[in-house]
C-alpha cells in the first residue's frame, strides 16, 4: 500500500504537463512572440521611428541580445521543470532570487491586463469587418473617431475584453499538451498564410515602391538615442522575454530537443513576421498617401481607412482581423500560462482554479485598463493612464529588470559549464566551441552591459 506522502509527489510528478513534439514546442514559442507586438506595435514604431534604421538596429538587439536572453531563460525551464518562481528556487536554493521570477509573474499579469484589451478590441473590429463597415466608405476622420468613441465608450469594450480573457482560459484549462499545443499547431501555419496574403496584395498595389523603400532603405538622419530605447524595448516585448515566458514553456521541454536551435528558430519566425507584416501595411500605407507615423492607432484608424479604398478590401478586412485576433490568442495564453503554471505550484492547486483565480485578477485590472481610455481617463499616475503606465511599467521597467536579471543569474551563478552543458545536452550535440563561447560571452557582458546602458539613458 502507498503511503499518502509517496503516492501525492507520485501524482505531482505524473502530472506535470508537456509539449508532445518538437514542432509542437516551436510552434507555441512562435505563438508567445508573434503577437500584437507584430502587428500592432512594431509597424507604429517603425512610423514613428524612421523606418529601415529602426529595422537594422531592432534586428542587432535581437540577435545579440534577444537570442542568447531566450536560450538563457530556456536554459533556467529547462533544467529545474519548474515555474518561474520555482525555478530560480531549485535552482539556487535558499537564495533571493525566487523575486526575479515573482517580478516575471507581475509582469505577465500587468501585460495580459492590457493586451486582453486591446485582444478586445480586434474582436470587436473582426465583428465590424464581417459587416463589412470599412468599406461602406467614410473618410479617415470618420473611422478614427469610430475607434475612440468605441474604445472610450464602457460596456462595449469591457463585453470584447471578457470574451477575450474567456477564450484564453478555455485554452490554457486543457492544459499544455492538449490546449496551447495543439491550438498553436493549426493557429500558427495559417496566422502566416494570412499575412503572406495581404503582404501579396499590398506589395501589388501601384505606388507600393515608396512603402518597400520606406522599410527597407535606412536614413541614419533620423536615428536619436530614442530609436535605441524603442527598439531594445521592442525586442523584449516582441520574443517575449523578460517575463518568464521561456522559463516556462523551457520547463515543459525535454532534455532532448537543442535550445539552440528552438532558440534561433523562434527569433526568426519572429522576426520574418513582423516584416512581413510590415510589408503588408506599409506599402499599403504610402500607396494611400497617409503618414506612417501615426502611432497606436494605426491599425486600428489608418488599416480601416484603406481597407474601404482598396479592391477586395472588405475580404482583406476580414482576414486581417482574423489574423490579428489569432497572434492575440497565442500569445495571451503564454502570458496566462506563465502566471497558471506559477499558482498550480506555488499554491498547490488545481489547474482549473488556478485558471479561474487569475481570469479573475486579470478581469478586474483589464476593466480598469479598458476604462482608462474612457471614463477613468481621468485617473492619473505619474501623468499616465492606468492602461499606459501598465505598457509601460512592464514593457519598460519590469521586462528589462526580469531581463537583467535572467542573463546575470544564467551567466554568472550557474556558469560557464552549465550553459555549455545544457546548450549541448551533457555533449550528446554537437555544436562548434566557438559558437558557445560567443553565446557566453554574449549572455555574461554584452547583454547585461547593454540593458544597463540602455535603462540608465532611459531612466535619466
Ligand atoms: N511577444 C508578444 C507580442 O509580440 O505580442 C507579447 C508577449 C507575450 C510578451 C508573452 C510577453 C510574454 F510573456
Amino acid at each position: 500500500m502507498k503511503d499518502a506522502n509517496s503516492s501525492r509527489s507520485a501524482h505531482h510528478h505524473g502530472s506535470r504537463d508537456a509539449f508532445g513534439s518538437s514542432f509542437g514546442v516551436l510552434v507555441a514559442l512562435a505563438g508567445s512572440a508573434v503577437g500584437l507586438g507584430n502587428l500592432w506595435r512594431f509597424p507604429y514604431l517603425v512610423g514613428e521611428n524612421g523606418g529601415a534604421a529602426f529595422i537594422i538596429i531592432y534586428l542587432a538587439f535581437v540577435i545579440l541580445i534577444g537570442i542568447p536572453m531566450l536560450m538563457s531563460e530556456f536554459i533556467i525551464g529547462r533544467r529545474s521543470q519548474a515555474n518561474a518562481r520555482g525555478a530560480f528556487n531549485k535552482l539556487a536554493p535558499g537564495s533571493r532570487w525566487g523575486i526575479a521570477g515573482i517580478l516575471a509573474v507581475i509582469c505577465c499579469i500587468l501585460i495580459l491586463s492590457f493586451y486582453s484589451v486591446v485582444g478586445g478590441w480586434g474582436i470587436e473590429y473582426l465583428f465590424k469587418a464581417f459587416r463589412f463597415d470599412f468599406t461602406r466608405g467614410g473618410d479617415s476622420a470618420a473611422l478614427s473617431s469610430i475607434f475612440s468613441d468605441f474604445a472610450a465608450s464602457s460596456w462595449q469594450p469591457l463585453v470584447c475584453h471578457t470574451l477575450f480573457l474567456l477564450l484564453s482560459g478555455l485554452i490554457v484549462i486543457l492544459g499544455v499538451k492538449n490546449g496551447i499545443e495543439k491550438f498553436s499547431k493549426v493557429m500558427m501555419p495559417l496566422l502566416f498564410l494570412i499575412i503572406i496574403g495581404i503582404a501579396v496584395r499590398s506589395l501589388t498595389l501601384p505606388g507600393a515602391g515608396a512603402g518597400i523603400d520606406y522599410l527597407f532603405r535606412p536614413d541614419w538622419s533620423e536615428v536619436t538615442a530614442n530609436t535605441f530605447l524603442a527598439a531594445l524595448g521592442q525586442a523584449f516585448f516582441s520574443l517575449s522575454l523578460g517575463s518568464g515566458m521561456a522559463i516556462t514553456y523551457g520547463s515543459y521541454v525535454s532534455r532532448k530537443e537543442n535550445i539552440v536551435s528552438i532558440s534561433s528558430q523562434t527569433a526568426l519566425a519572429d522576426t520574418l513576421f513582423a516584416l512581413i507584416a510590415g510589408c503588408a501595411i506599409m506599402p499599403a500605407v504610402f500607396a494611400y498617401g497617409i503618414s506612417p507615423g501615426e502611432g497606436p492607432g494605426l491599425v486600428f484608424i489608418t488599416l480601416p481607412h484603406i481597407f474601404s479604398q482598396l479592391p477586395l478590401g472588405g475580404v482583406i478586412a476580414i482576414l486581417f482581423f482574423v489574423a490579428l485576433l489569432l497572434a492575440a490568442l497565442t500569445s495571451s495564453i503564454s502570458l496566462l500560462e506563465v502566471i497558471v503554471a506559477f499558482c498550480i505550484e506555488e499554491f498547490h492547486i488545481k489547474r482549473r482554479t488556478a485558471v479561474v483565480l487569475s481570469l479573475s485578477i486579470l478581469w478586474i485590472l483589464g476593466c480598469l485598463c479598458s476604462l482608462s481610455q474612457g471614463m477613468l481617463s481621468g485617473w492619473k499616475i505619474f501623468d499616465k493612464t492606468i492602461f499606459d503606465l501598465f505598457d509601460f511599467v512592464s514593457a519598460n521597467v519590469l521586462m528589462l529588470i526580469g531581463g537583467l536579471l535572467v542573463v546575470l543569474f544564467v551567466g554568472w551563478k550557474l556558469g560557464r559549464q552549465v550553459i555549455h552543458d545544457e546548450l549541448t545536452n551533457s555533449g550528446a550535440l554537437r555544436i562548434p566551441v566557438w559558437l558557445l563561447d560567443t553565446i557566453t560571452f554574449l549572455v555574461r557582458y554584452l547583454a547585461p552591459a547593454a540593458i544597463i546602458t540602455i535603462a540608465v539613458f532611459q531612466w535619466i
